[in-house]
């Protein structure tokens, strides 16, 4: 079943062009490919496509149809006997569009069809080399009632468009000209609201700009169409890339397994990364639209016009994508507060992928079910792969060499060693040992050593993985680091050090007594294991220079004090006035200090464990935040009674504000009271948009149900039928820390707005509570893991991707305590011993075999 990255052979037949008609029926839909294909290299293989239709009705070579015997078709294959070595091949097959629950292929969602064809999708709409190093140009005609679907869409251009008098219906036809992958086909009917704009490029060219939303949504589209030209414009500055169709169209779907897809010309996305406005979307929302849109966008080059040979390449068009679209918010917004965020993701989420059974590098060697395999790991380590390559050759180097990776690749099928070639050969550089970072998995630790003979002060990295000491290659690690007085707090020196074998050294001649501040700018996705005395970690905390390192020091103390498992420790004391400090400094940076004063996710002080110790987490998560309101409440109120209205335009200066009052309601929502209540309540009815009722509503969790649920129901109330606010009632309620959490998913389940079988309702009611309540998901009563296990074979059935998401907490349950180890390792025998889709077998069997 599992295929491996070695095993790569070209395709053994291309298919240059590509005509498909499409006749549209929710149950029997009839989709007829005819295909130029010519044998690639000299052999005597059997044409061998991939194919997971219904049913395929009538084959044709060169006009003449194929007997029975002539072809099989079983276990996904389309096997044709008949020798040729180039031929028109028509292939008429069905699909039930209908039945299509997994979302993968051609589906309808809400009544508009619409398909997904990445990763292997394509195959479920039509047999086909359904491979992306196939390249082939599309000529699609669509057949569909006008009436019933006014918008009918595929990439590229319009060139046709007929009404049959007889049959009532329309035939549309659509030309890409760019050759593509059949993973970035797409096509679109239904019946939408459509917002128009236009853009000039660069060289002046006019390109239509269309987004098309549900009927009654056009008001909420303004903020998706200004990303858009935001991105267009940041890609033609920043890398000279412009875009190369006449027509880029946006269409906002209710149903989508993931946030968005590329298609070629035809982006289709999940109507949460389009749809916004400030009664209705958080500024988190909006943050979302604005980086998945540019995310989108960008793969047009990074992507589309440079495809991937393979899927174990995915990482060379995902990872620089997401290091592009990174660059992209950063330009737009708080550069420190995006790197913030990706250190979390990285921490939280990608070094325990990486840590368990699912570990893989950024470019897997071996793959069961390719959905499996969109991971963190992939998308964000790869980029973060990427983002060091750009340290070490900087802006400039780093530019040539993706001019240089265009240049040589426009319109191919490539490998990551084939992007890593061009940063190399750009800058003359040697990068063969750098791109271990592509084949090694695991997060490297890092063990710092700081020692001062005379005046030279030497910091000693050592790098491992634990467990694997034989087989660990030594990778490039840049250190971005500034060392400090220890005193006065003041810069000795800035600079950035690479390591690049298992150990090396950073000297530094100075008289003074210094304390270094290391990784600036999360420069190396490292795990770092370093014991800093109490008082350099808040002489850092206060004067490091770069806002992130200053942020970070006060997650490891976090972490140090979940460890020691009490508040009142040495480090606990320290957190908490430290704490205390930055909720009095009111002179820092708004933006900042709300970060500051954010408790971190359970996840997060997780990391610190070798052996999760759950209550301690929640302890601390609890314990440090009263301590600190204690002394501070009446400064808190004071600040918050002075703070007034922002103005609701999105901007960093009034997000900024708005998360700043964000944190200060959450920790006063530590100190009891009636008092408090009636100050969230106050806050909600006089929210002048979403974010703040959102904020007023997280912090009213921590004070008993009672409120929770009477401002949920209120916001209900306000927003009826609005499924995406709908989705941030399910979440709250999901979080609820208390036994009536199963009673509030109930009620919320119960509701007409939730539609099971579409997955934003899922992942915002049940998967919050997997991934946001994690008191209730690991009580030791086991309820929480039985919950998860009923709703996994549920959705299996399905909705495969769905559920293989939702399993990822339960994978690591070997970092828990022996209780729990034994509870979630129930879950999975159980569950292994059921039939699975290919996505949950992959995730379960790797899991028991670990
Ligand atoms: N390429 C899309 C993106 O990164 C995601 C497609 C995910 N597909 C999947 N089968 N998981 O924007
Ligand atoms: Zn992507």
């Amino acid at each position: 079943q599992a295929k491996y990255r070695a095993d790569y052979t070209p395709p053994a037949f291309l298919i240059p062009t590509t005509n498909l008609e499409v006749k549209l029926d929710p149950e029997q839909t009839q989709v007829k490919a005819s295909l130029v294909v010519e044998k690639n290299g000299v052999h005597n293989n059997s044409l061998e496509l991939d194919a997971e239709v219904e049913k395929v009705v009538q084959i044709e070579i060169d006009g003449e149809g194929l007997s029975p015997d002539e072809f099989v078709y079983e276990n996904g294959k389309l096997t044709i006997n008949r020798a040729f070595e180039k031929a028109q091949v028509v292939i008429v097959s069905e699909i039930n569009p209908k039945a299509n629950t997994a979302l993968e292929g051609l589906y309808l969602s809400a009544g508009a069809y619409c398909t997904q064809c990445e990763a292997e999708g394509f195959r479920r709409i039509s047999p086909f080399l359904d491979r992306p190093d196939v390249l082939s140009i599309y000529t699609v005609t669509i057949i569909a009632d006008e009436e019933q679907y006014p918008h009918i869409l595929a990439n590229g251009n319009l060139i046709a468009k007929q009404k049959d008098h007889k049959t009532g219906l329309t035939s549309v036809t659509w030309n890409d000209p760019f050759p593509k992958p059949s993973y970035l086909f797409a096509m679109v009917a239904g019946n939408f609201d459509l917002l128009k704009d236009t853009y000039t490029t660069i060289s002046g060219r006019e390109v239509s700009l269309e987004i098309y939303v549900d009927k009654g949504n056009l008001h909420l589209s303004d903020h998706a169409m200004e990303s858009l030209k935001k991105s267009m414009q940041w890609d033609e500055a920043k890398y000279g890339l412009e875009y190369d169709l006449d027509t880029y169209m946006i269409v906002a779907v209710d149903f989508f397994n993931m946030g968005a897809m590329e298609n070629k010309g035809l982006n289709i996305f999940n109507s949460k990364y389009v749809l916004a406005d400030e009664k209705t979307a958080t500024d988190t929302d909006y943050h979302g639209v604005e980086s998945v849109i540019a995310h989108e966008y960008f793969h047009n080059w990074t992507g589309n016009r440079v495809t991937c040979r393979d899927w174990f390449q995915l990482s060379l068009k995902e990872g620089l994508t997401v290091f592009r679209d990174q660059q992209f918010s950063a330009d737009m917004g708080n550069p420190v507060l995006e790197r913030i965020s990706h250190a979390r993701v990285m921490r939280t989420m990608q070094f325990a992928e990486d840590a368990g059974p699912m570990s893989h590098p950024i470019r897997p060697d071996k793959v069961i079910e390719m959905n499996n395999f969109y991971t963190v790991t992939v998308y964000d380590k790869g980029a973060e792969v990427i983002r060091m390559m750009h340290s070490l050759l900087g802006e400039s180097g780093f530019r040539k060499g993706m001019d240089l990776y265009f240049k040589r690749h426009d319109g191919q099928a490539v490998t990551c060693d084939d992007f890593v070639s061009a940063m190399a050969d750009a800058n003359n550089k040697d990068l063969s040992k750098f791109s271990r970072w592509y084949s090694q998995s695991g997060t490297p630790e890092l063990t710092i050593q700081e020692t001062k003979t005379g005046s030279v002060y030497t910091v000693e990295f050592s790098q491992r993985i634990y467990g694997r000491d034989d087989a660990y290659k030594a990778l490039t690690i840049p250190v971005k680091y500034e060392v400090l007085n220890k005193h006065t707090g003041q810069q000795v020196e800035r600079g950035v050090f690479v390591l690049e074998e298992h150990k090396g050294k950073l000297e530094i001649k100075t008289d003074q007594d210094v304390v270094t501040v290391l990784f600036e700018d999360f420069s190396s996705p490292v795990k770092v294991k370093r014991s800093l005395p109490l008082s350099d970690i808040k002489l850092i905390i206060n004067n490091a220079s770069d806002a992130f390192c200053r942020w970070d020091m006060l997650q490891t103390l976090w972490q140090m004090v979940a460890k020691e498992g009490k508040a009142d420790g040495e480090a606990g004391r320290t957190l908490v006035n430290c704490l205390i400090d930055i909720v009095l400094k009111q002179e820092l940076d708004p933006a900042i200090r709300a970060e500051l004063l954010t408790i971190p996710s359970f996840q997060s002080l997780a990391e610190a464990f070798d052996e999760i110790n759950v209550d301690a987490i929640l302890k601390t998560r609890t314990l440090i935040p009263s301590l600190v309101t204690e002394q501070t409440q009446q400064a808190i109120r004071n600040e918050l009674a002075e703070m007034g209205p922002v103005n609701n335009d999105y901007n960093k200066e009034n997000v900024a504000q708005r998360s700043l009052k964000a944190s200060l309601l959450n920790l006063l929502s530590f100190s009891d009271g009636e008092e408090v209540k009636s100050i969230l309540r106050s806050v909600y009815d006089n929210a002048p948009n979403m974010t703040e009722r959102v904020s007023a509503l997280n912090a009213s969790l921590n004070l008993g149900d009672a409120l929770v649920q009477d401002l949920l129901n209120q916001m209900h109330k306000s927003f009826s039928q609005q499924p995406l606010v709908f989705d941030k009632i399910c979440q709250i309620a999901a979080s609820y820390n208390g036994d009536e959490v199963y009673q509030m998913m109930e009620y919320w389940a119960s509701q007409e707005e939730f539609d099971p079988s579409n997955p934003n309702r899922i992942r915002s009611l049940y998967g919050a509570f997997v991934m946001r309540n994690p008191a209730q998901f690991h009580a030791l009563s086991g309820k929480g893991y039985l919950f998860l296990e009923r709703l996994l074979t549920d959705v299996d059935a399905k909705n495969p991707q769905l559920a293989a998401r939702l399993i990822d907490p339960l994978l690591s349950y070997q970092r828990y305590d022996e209780q729990r180890v034994a509870l979630m390792k129930g879950v999975l025998l159980r569950l292994s011993s059921t039939e699975l889709s290919k996505d949950l077998y992959e995730k379960v069997h790797s899991a028991l075999a670990n």
